[in-house]
């Protein structure tokens, strides 16, 4: 919306203030077909989903993420019906929910296909080959940031670091890592998911994105825990020459109470003991 305000300007002139996002940003939560209510049999079984979780908190409030979650595991974005749905379990007004909802990058405004590529572009990732990533995928997908190959399975898009800085350049699929990515690992990577033989992370377990959002909506991920997280080298670098040095965590402190103690008992040059 443009607001029109006459006389406003040093001279007396026109100027026009924009009032509300600008008309090219994508996604208000208006995208077209998106549902602005759930048929009866959907909106039960939210319910069902939504009790259970707004069980787990003292104030009904405090449960607004997870349930975006549930709503955007519903429809895989977050539609004016999700908005209504969360607003209506939580007592909040609709604007109280789009809020939070568009600040999170994790709450998508668009229809997201079955696996959310995410290829990490900040600084270390992306001189590490992170920008070369994205570019090639964004050619060889045909598609834009934030955008969906045409057949529904991949939405690619560019993140921010996600802490895994000691594998980088990363590449996310639905939140699981793929470490060390190489542009033709990428390419390789995008493939089986479009053919159906997505391969397995490094760490944790691939599905869906639908079935990724119920998981982070707080609804446990029944299969097993390969359990391959923890620190990478680079981390452990400093640890490994601290344990090859004997240092110890207060070894430094020591030395900086030492320190201390001498320059307050010595004078600056000039001055007579
Ligand atoms: S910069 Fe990519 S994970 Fe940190």
């Amino acid at each position: 919306m443009t607001a029109e305000v006459p006389g406003a300007g040093n001279n007396g002139e026109r100027v026009f203030i924009r009032l509300g996002p600008p008309p090219e940003e994508p996604g208000q939560f208006v995208t077209d077909g998106a549902p602005q209510e759930y048929p009866a049999d959907v909106q039960a079984r939210l319910e069902v989903d939504a009790k259970e979780i707004i069980g787990k908190y003292p104030s009904p409030r405090s449960a607004l993420l997870p349930l975006l979650h549930l709503v955007q595991s519903e429809d895989g974005y977050i539609t004016p019906a999700g908005v209504e749905f969360c607003s209506a379990q939580l007592g909040l007004t609709g604007a109280e929910v789009a809020a939070v909802a568009s600040f999170y990058t994790m709450y998508r405004r668009g229809p997201t296909g079955d696996y959310l590529v995410g290829v990490c572009t900040n600084t270390l990732c992306a001189v590490m080959g992170g920008d070369a990533i994205f570019d090639s995928l964004k050619e060889h997908l045909g598609v834009g940031n934030g955008e969906t190959t045409g057949d529904g399975s991949v939405t690619l898009e560019h993140i921010e670091c996600n802490a895994a800085c000691d594998f980088a350049p990363v590449v996310m699929v639905n939140w699981e890592f793929y470490d060390n990515q190489t542009v033709e690992s990428a390419k390789t990577l995008v493939d089986g998911l479009r053919s159906g033989n997505p391969p397995a992370p490094t760490r944790g377990n691939l599905c869906k994105f639908k079935e990724t959002e119920r998981i982070l909506a707080g609804f446990p991920d029944q299969r097993p825990d390969e359990g391959q997280g923890g620190a990478g080298a680079p981390t452990l670098a400093g640890l490994e020459v601290a344990k090859e040095h004997n240092m110890r965590a207060g070894d430094n402190a020591e030395r900086s109470d030492a320190e201390e103690r001498h320059k307050t008992s010595t004078p600056p040059a000039g001055e007579a003991k």
